[in-house]
């Protein structure tokens, strides 16, 4: 580290000052930055290992351009990584005005009219640039971390066209680009038109071991000879040097029973001090939901002991409580799937990284290098620790020499991009078409060329232009010579970020209503969750079958031959779990019934209703009753049935209240307002009760003195 005095001749006098009641001096990776032009505009990518303070590199770029006037947008890939991030830079710049938008794509509401910085995930971002680009002006400097998420196949082609409009639009802005795990940075810096600055600079030593038949191996041999169970052995050997640590596991089921297997032990150790503040973490974790599901359950047991797990199956508030109090130090392992792989920083002294074989589309299949690096990387972080040790664990000799070979010895895969998928480009030549109207051929494929699939296929426009052809076959796009214009339902679709093959699907759909389909709520959820853009969750072979039953009795309310089949059947299922919830079942009762949990289940309801969104405005379009689908919207958003809607926009009042409310008569808004203000506090409790009634009574008429004489 470098003080950073040393620095004041070369860092602007504002982000100098900010700089300085932060920090003491400058890393490595910092330093280069500022030597290849951070201050002066450049573009910058910066390759450089884990923990060696990257976001820092961004925060600068940020600083120089707000205190310059401009916008700054920092992109990051996913919401563990984007709230930590924005939650530190607005607690560290209290002067500086920041947003952060992660979530519901149905809304436009992040305003940069109003921050100096909003911190978004990737499909924010698109979906922002698609429907208000006009508004997104003066950009000075746009962060993209963890930008080696070009190569990822979900996230990635997202992640590209938005660099690429990103270079488009805002030619002048500056990009920044952070990772520790790019194969082919020089080829990314290339794409970019960024220096690059590359690194293997890390300030707190990682040192990478594997456990193989009761030894640390690699490096200095360390005998470790507990237990049998490679995972409980060197959990004991780390409970006895007192460290923390983080289990990664690959699956939800496999973080759960790990910590299971683990926590007798790691009980053992906690003081009665801990014990006692685990209690209170425990009962919070409990009653996250109005009523605790077994998962619930499991984690709040779990807690008193000493151990979390921590997947996408959480819900939100008890992700950030186990985060924290692994912060705190009072939870001494959390046991999780790849979910905490990417940008954290938490106190993990440790990292164990429990099997190196994932699920893959269709059979067991190794990590990528990068994601075993990224995981490692979770240990030893500065701000934490001196050292930090990564261990994994290698149950086999064949597995021992892949570990040395691949995670080891070996390098890092170069990032490819997913882009030449037809589903992306049938999505991203329609936004560019929207975006620029009267856009000629050429010029569409010139963009195309300057994706970072484009700088390395010569023949994409062949590819490019085909999907063209399909969009104006199927009356998205017009062509009019060479020049290219979105129609009325392609912009439609731009907008409310459907893939317009979804567009095809959900139009099909409202067609047969109108030549007289019946309406039903099952249809329309079955439909939303047809669509591509709902995120899949897997469904057993059994259950497959059992869904495919009851597909027999459906009425075909939508061309099957746009659907998959597997999908077909699983949104069957999806639909029945969303009926059960408008139905006023509890999420208790979901896990039980159909094995979705919490946190998966929220993600679902926030997917339906975008995609009910989209398909309301649709119906719009196409001049079938759109009522229905905004009803069934407010429904999913609550989980109530259909008697409860007029009670629902109240104040405070949610599923439970609002059933309350109804059981005891009160039906209706005018019901609850002609009842007396006793009455709402016994059913509702002394806030909630008042509140309400002071909101229905705000407008009475008060005598004025007038009427009074
Ligand atoms: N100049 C500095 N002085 C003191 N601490 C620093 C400095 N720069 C960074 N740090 C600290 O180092 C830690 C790691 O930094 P950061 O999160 O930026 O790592 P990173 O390079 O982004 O790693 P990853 O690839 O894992 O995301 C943070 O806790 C940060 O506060
Ligand atoms: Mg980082």
């Amino acid at each position: 580290m470098e003080r950073l005095e040393n620095f004041k001749l070369r860092v602007p006098n504002r982000v100098y000052s900010a700089l300085a009641s932060k920090i003491a001096g400058l890393l490595l990776p910092q330093i280069l930055a500022i030597e290849a032009g951070l201050f002066k505009g450049k573009s910058i990518l910066v390759s450089a290992p884990t923990a060696s303070g990257k976001t820092l590199v961004g925060e600068m770029a940020a600083l120089n351009a707000i205190y310059s006037g401009k916008k700054v947008i920092y992109v990051a890939p996913l919401k563990a990584l984007l709230s930590e991030k924005y939650e530190e830079f607005s607690k560290d710049y209290p002067g500086i005005k920041t947003t952060i938008s992660m979530g519901d794509l149905t809304e436009n509401d992040v305003n940069l009219d109003k921050s100096d910085m909003i911190f978004v995930s990737t499909e924010k971002l698109d979906s922002l640039l698609r429907n208000s680009s006009k508004g997104i002006v003066n950009v000075g400097c746009v962060i993209y971390d963890e930008i080696h998420l070009l190569g990822d196949p979900e996230r990635g082609p997202a992640l590209e066209f938005v660099i690429s409009l990103n270079k488009r639009l805002y030619p002048k802005a500056q990009i920044i680009g952070l990772s520790a795990t790019i194969g082919n940075s020089d080829e990314i810096a290339a794409w970019l038109g960024s220096e690059l600055v590359k690194t293997d600079f890390r300030p707190v030593k990682l040192e990478k071991k594997i456990y193989f038949d009761k030894e640390l191996v690699n490096g200095k041999k360390e005998r470790v000879d507990n237990v049998d169970d490679p995972l409980l052995n060197i959990v004991i050997h780390l409970l006895k040097n007192r460290k923390q640590a983080l289990v990664f596991s690959q699956t939800k089921k496999t973080a759960v029973s790990n910590a299971k297997s683990i926590s007798q032990s790691v009980e053992k150790s906690l003081s009665e001090e801990e014990k006692k503040e685990l209690k209170k973490l425990s009962a919070d974790i409990l009653y996250a939901l109005d009523s605790p599901t077994t998962q619930c359950r499991e984690l709040s047991d779990l807690v008193l002991k000493g151990v979390a797990f921590h997947h996408a199956g959480l819900v939100y508030k008890q992700r950030k409580l186990v985060e924290q109090s692994f912060r705190q130090g009072l939870i001494k392992f959390i046991v999780s799937t790849p979910t905490l792989a990417l940008g954290v920083n938490l106190p993990a002294n440790t990292v164990v990284i429990s099997s190196i074989y994932r699920y893959g589309t269709s059979r067991m299949e190794l990590l990528p290098a990068m994601e075993v690096a990224q995981m490692s990387g979770r240990a030893g972080r500065p701000k934490y620790d001196k050292e930090g040790t990564s261990i994994i664990i290698a149950r086999t000799e064949k597995e021992l020499e892949i570990i040395r070979d691949r995670y080891i010895d070996g390098g890092i895969e170069p990032v490819e991009s997913g882009f030449n998928n037809e589903a992306s480009l049938r999505k991203y030549i329609l936004a560019l078409v929207c975006f620029e109207p009267r856009i000629s051929v050429k010029d569409l494929t010139d963009f195309f060329d300057s994706t970072f699939y484009g700088s390395r296929d010569f023949a994409f426009s062949y590819k490019v232009k085909e999907v063209l052809d399909f969009l104006v076959d199927k009356n998205f796009i017009e062509k009019t010579g060479s020049s290219l214009e979105p129609t009325d339902i392609g912009r439609l679709i731009n907008r409310l970020y459907l893939d317009p093959y979804t567009g095809l699907l959900f139009l099909g759909f409202l067609e047969k209503m109108k030549k007289g389909m019946e309406y039903d709520d099952f249809k329309a959820l079955h439909i939303i969750f047809c669509s591509q853009e709902f995120k899949f969750i897997r469904i057993s072979q059994p259950e497959a079958a059992k869904y495919e039953e009851d597909s027999f009795s459906m009425s075909l309310h939508i061309d099957e031959s746009l659907v998959p089949y597997d999908r077909y059947i699983a949104a069957i299922k999806m639909a029945r779990v969303m009926e059960e919830w408008i139905s006023e079942k509890k999420e208790a009762f979901i896990e039980e019934e159909y094995g979705v949990l919490p946190g998966e289940f929220y993600g679902l309801i926030e997917n339906a209703r975008w995609l009910l969104y989209a398909l309301r405005e649709l119906a719009r379009f196409s001049g079938v009753k759109a009522s229905e689908f905004s009803k069934l919207s407010v429904r999913v958003t609550h989980g109530i049935k259909e008697e409860l809607l007029p009670l629902i926009s109240l104040p405070n009042i949610g599923r439970v209240r609002a059933r309350r409310l109804y059981a005891n008569g009160m039906k209706s808004e005018s019901d609850i307002k002609s009842s007396s203000q006793e009455r709402l506090v016994k059913l509702l409790g002394q806030a909630v009760g008042t509140d309400l009634y002071k909101y229905l009574h705000k407008d009475d008429v008060q005598p004025t003195l007038k009427d009074v004489v």
